[in-house]
């Protein structure tokens, strides 16, 4: 579904992206990790069309989307939650939701059709009962879920989470994982950034890892968190011990 080869990408002197390649099979939810600043928010950006790459390319979907505008290319089926939430603050939490969907697919809606779809929305995410709640309102685990439905309600092919469950307590942690897992589960491919190990663990299939802005290791995830070089340049020492003393 995804195919994204060679992707570079400088900010002045600082390479981002350095020959990063990433495939993404429909159905699957690939991870992708590594420290900050090594290049994960940006390769969704440049997956979406946020940033113009300095070489490779990306195709989606059998077709090259390399240099298209991001509205372009969430029309053609990538949606993506932002690490930062901003919701609009004078609208409603469904009303948020339906502005996402409004602007997605091949023509654009009118406001009955996507206020139903930013319904079902809400209901994907377990946030229906404070649809008219204004986001202000809202805890930061609700914040999270508000963005998830947002990018939801425009029914994408491939979902783009960068960070979901940043900032949740545990409790909160296991229901995102029970989220995401159900759309996966329902055929959503994803690819989702994440910090939170024990989301990335229980969930991903396959796991991509970046550091200062280069692939350094792909794999199940058992044999991502006991590659050296990961635990090395990411996990650490302690966690690879504990995880090695989790799995026996
Ligand atoms: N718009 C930008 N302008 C200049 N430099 C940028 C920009 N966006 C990102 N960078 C730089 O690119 C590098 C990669 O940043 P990126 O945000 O992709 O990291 P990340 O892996 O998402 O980190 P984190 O885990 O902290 O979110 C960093 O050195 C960052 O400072
Ligand atoms: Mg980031």
């Amino acid at each position: 579904m995804l195919d994204a080869r060679g992707v570079t990408l400088r900010f002045g002197g600082v390479i981002a992206l350095a020959d990063v390649s990433i495939v993404v099979a429909q159905g699957e939810l690939v991870g992708l990790i590594g420290p900050n600043g090594a290049g994960k928010t940006t390769l969704l950006n440049a997956i979406s069309g946020l940033h113009r790459l300095q070489s490779g390319s990306i195709e989606f979907d059998g077709r090259t989307i390399t240099g298209l505008p991001p509205y372009k290319i969430a029309k053609l089926g990538i949606a993506r939650t932002f690490q930062v939430v901003r919701p609009f603050a004078t609208l409603t939490v469904r009303e948020n939701v339906a502005v996402g969907a409004m602007f997605s697919g091949a023509r654009t809606l009118g406001r009955a059709e996507a206020l139903v779809r930013a319904v079902a929305a809400l209901e994907q995410v377990g946030l229906s009962a404070k649809a008219t709640y204004l986001p202000s309102h809202l805890t930061m685990s609700d914040r999270k879920r508000l963005e998830l439905a947002r990018a939801l309600a425009m029914r994408p092919k491939l979902l783009l989470l960068d960070e979901v469950a940043a900032g949740l307590n545990q409790t909160e942690i296991v229901s995102m994982i029970e989220i995401v897992r159900s759309l996966n589960q329902t055929g959503q491919t994803i690819i989702m950034v994440e910090h939170v190990m024990k989301a990335i663990l229980s969930l991903c299939q396959r796991i991509v890892v970046l550091q200062f802005g280069k692939k350094i290791a792909e794999g199940t995830p058992q044999a991502v968190v006991s590659d050296p070089n990961v635990i090395n340049a990411y996990l650490g020492a302690r966690f690879a011990k504990r995880h090695a003393l989790a799995i026996g």
